[in-house]
């Protein structure tokens, strides 16, 4: 990054399956940023309370029990992320986890522990740092309303439940035509789009850091666009904000 040129962030939030991650990626590698995938921390966190013997169901049964079981624990790990040949990976104590992230358990982990403030105020911390000294293409629920609310360019990505029903079922037909193990309920439309509305209605209404679009950010609706077009829109939302490729 050209030293005069301050750190530039491109902000992208929105629902589970709108593509964020595909899409943060390609931005990223096409302006040489670093890609940042917030919920692969929210999912390290998740897989180190999961192996230090917390239940996702307490957060149902007994909430003030799992506040207090992930409050003793949230400082202790260290989350960070490296870059190998351009990928990220997640580093939970030192230790590569990516691999681990997207069982059942860490998602559903996850999903409750993400509700719990002192977990957000650890990791939107880390997300800053990240991004103070590096230009980023971050990627989650809250990064335009609260992580970094100055970005430069800001997208809310979201599609029809329908439509993010229909990719994801896509996905896990091709991956189990691969070899990787996929239950009934991963191959079934009906099930999957109900599994959607659950988790955007967790999403929307959890009291910290909702998801929700951020005033400023750009509502990209992708349910009828090609990846390569949601691309192309983000990347002329880029130039318009005035960021200048390296030795240009
Ligand atoms: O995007 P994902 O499915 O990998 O996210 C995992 C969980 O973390 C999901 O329940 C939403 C939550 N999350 C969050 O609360 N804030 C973020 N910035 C990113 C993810």
């Amino acid at each position: 990054m050209d030293k005069e040129q301050k750190a530039f962030q491109i902000a992208i939030d929105g629902p589970a399956g709108a593509g964020k991650s595909t899409i943060a990626k390609k931005v990223a590698a096409k302006l040489g940023f670093i890609y940042v995938d917030t919920g692969a921390m929210y999912r390290a966190m998740a897989l180190y309370f999961a192996d230090h013997g917390v239940k996702a169901e307490t957060a149902g049964k007994n909430p003030d029990l799992f506040k207090s079981q992930i409050e003793t624990l949230a400082d202790k790990p260290d989350v960070t992320l490296a870059y190998r040949d351009g990928a990220q990976v997640v580093l939970l104590d030192q230790k590569d986890v990516t691999g681990q992230l997207r069982t059942e358990v860490v998602s559903q982990m996850a999903s409750k522990s993400s509700a719990i403030p002192k977990v957000r105020t650890k990791l939107t911390q880390t997300q800053r740092i990240l991004a103070r000294t590096h230009s980023v293409v971050m990627d989650g629920r809250d990064i335009g309303t609260v992580v970094l609310p100055d970005a430069q360019v800001k997208v809310y990505l979201t599609a029809s439940v329908e439509e993010r029903a229909r990719r994801r079922y896509l996905e896990n037909v091709e991956a189990k035509k691969r070899g990787v193990p996929k239950t009934e309920e991963d191959l079934n439309l009906e099930l999957i789009k109900k599994d959607i509305a659950a988790r955007d209605d967790q999403d929307m209404h959890r009291e910290v850091a909702p998801l929700k679009r951020a005033e400023d950010a750009v509502l990209i609706d992708s349910s009828d666009m090609t990846i390569d077009e949601v691309v192309d829109a983000i990347l002329d939302l880029v130039k318009k904000a005035g960021y200048v490729p390296e030795g240009k």
